[in-house]
């Protein structure tokens, strides 16, 4: 077990790179299952979901090859359509894997997934599609088992726009016989990404982005090369480190146009921000004014993934704050842990109520999951004195060298083997 050691109150100076997007690269790796041919993706983030998605597609009879920071996926070999346990439960994109494998063997056999505990995150969505495309799906023993003779397009109307049934559909439609069409389809960056890694292996996929994906089937995908979008959540969580701690930082090939709702209340807060391309530079030197409310949403709307991290902002705001969380019913488990260091929020049903104090204060916090782990080092990060973060394995699921490049801007943290 691992724990950060942190000595708040250091301002955050310079520059820092953003990691290629977690949220792309698991979706993408999934799909190279579907690929006549090496892929490769550039800049991979070093985080522990994409460690395990890498030795689930190993099981499934992939070659995988580390190559720097670039990972190569030869799935030619792949032989095998069982998912192991032990991993799914590890990593909630296991589920990603089920609509490429079903449409690679036609047959797919997957425990139900794990990943953070932020709320129940069914998957009736994911299943409800596949079973459109004429998967014949069964549960046994906590495994989802589906099999097919053939995947015929048709059209899908989502019930709610999910990321993960979104995915999930376009790579058991992109292979399949006809025509798919997603309805009521999430919006997120990442499923555009996705779009456009699988249109250069050849498939034929318009609409991503937009709430109306298109998807003619094709007969063959080919290998490539490809580089995923940036991550707009490690993007966004150190601005707000930087916003909450003070100093001027730069975050370095971002897009900007993804985290449009973060800057807009990042503004709003005080913070003086300017873009220049792929670079947002902020700066703050005061007290931040508090926004009234915020309300999680999905995009263009303000990210969940950000709402932990934005929580522990509004906790040293001067004012008010409520924050609600529409997406996912658990997600506001960090807050209790906010308030050993000082922190003056309470959570009733899906809304924190924050009331901002001047300085928080260092104390040992536990992360219960990786973006409220997150919220709890910025927090130790702004707080007055030394804090303890335990139980880090949460973070290192979605920030690739996190301490270092924290170091990188001034902080003081080290990581610390228990
Ligand atoms: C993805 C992201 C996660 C992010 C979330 C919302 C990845 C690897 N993870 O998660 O970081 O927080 O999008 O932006 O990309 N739902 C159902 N039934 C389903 C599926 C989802 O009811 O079958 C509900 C969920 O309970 C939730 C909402 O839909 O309330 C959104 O979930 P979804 O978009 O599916 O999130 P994930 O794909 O799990």
């Amino acid at each position: 077990m691992e724990k950060y050691v942190i000595n708040g109150g250091n301002k955050l100076y310079g520059s820092v790179k953003v990691q290629s997007a977690k949220n792309s690269v698991l979706p993408i790796l999934a799909a190279t299952v579907l690929a006549d041919g090496p892929v490769e993706i550039l800049n991979v983030p070093q985080i522990s979901d994409v460690k395990n998605m890498v030795k689930i597609l190993a099981c499934l009879g992939c070659k995988t090859v580390y190559d720097g920071d670039n990972i190569i996926i030869d799935s030619t070999s792949a032989d095998c359509y069982e998912i192991p346990s032990a991993l799914a439960r590890e990593l909630r994109s296991s589920v990603f894997l089920l609509g490429a494998v079903i449409s690679r063997f036609h047959s797919a056999k997957i425990a139900y997934p794990g990943g953070c505990d932020i709320g129940l995150r069914p998957v009736d969505l994911h299943l409800t599609g596949l079973k459109r495309l004429g998967v014949q799906i069964s549960e046994k023993s906590g495994y989802i088992i589906c099999k097919c003779d053939r995947l015929r397009g048709n059209e899908i109307m989502l019930d709610c726009p999910s990321v993960g049934a979104t995915e999930n559909i376009m790579l058991a439609a992109v292979k399949a016989e006809g025509t798919t069409v997603i309805k009521n389809a999430a919006r997120e960056p990442e499923i555009e990404d996705l779009q456009n890694f699988l249109n250069k292996t050849g498939a034929k996929i318009t609409g991503a982005g937009s709430g109306t994906i298109r998807i003619d089937g094709v007969k063959k995908l080919c290998g490539c090369e490809y580089q995923p979008i940036p991550d707009r959540i490690e993007a966004g969580t150190f601005l707000i480190g930087a916003a909450m701690c003070g100093g001027e930082i730069t975050v370095d090939g971002a897009y900007p146009e993804n985290i449009s709702s973060l800057i807009h209340k990042l503004t709003e807060n005080g913070c003086k921000i300017n873009i220049n391309n792929d670079k947002i530079v902020l700066e703050n030197h005061r007290t931040l004014a508090s926004v009234k409310s915020i309300e999680t949403r999905p995009y263009p709307g303000f990210p969940t993934d950000l709402q932990a991290q934005y929580t522990a902002l509004c906790c040293v705001c001067s004012g008010h704050s409520i924050i609600t969380e529409n997406l996912f019913e658990t997600r506001f488990k960090y807050v209790p842990e906010l308030r050993k260091m000082g922190a003056d929020a309470t959570v009733i049903d899906r809304n924190a109520f924050v009331r901002g104090v001047e300085r928080l204060k260092g104390a040992t916090v536990v992360a219960c999951d990786l973006r409220g782990g997150a919220a709890l080092v910025l927090a130790a990060l702004a707080a007055d004195g030394s804090s303890e973060v335990l139980d880090i394995s949460h973070i290192d699921r979605g920030y690739g060298a996190f301490e270092y490049k924290l170091r990188m801007l001034g902080a003081d943290i080290v990581r610390v083997t228990v």
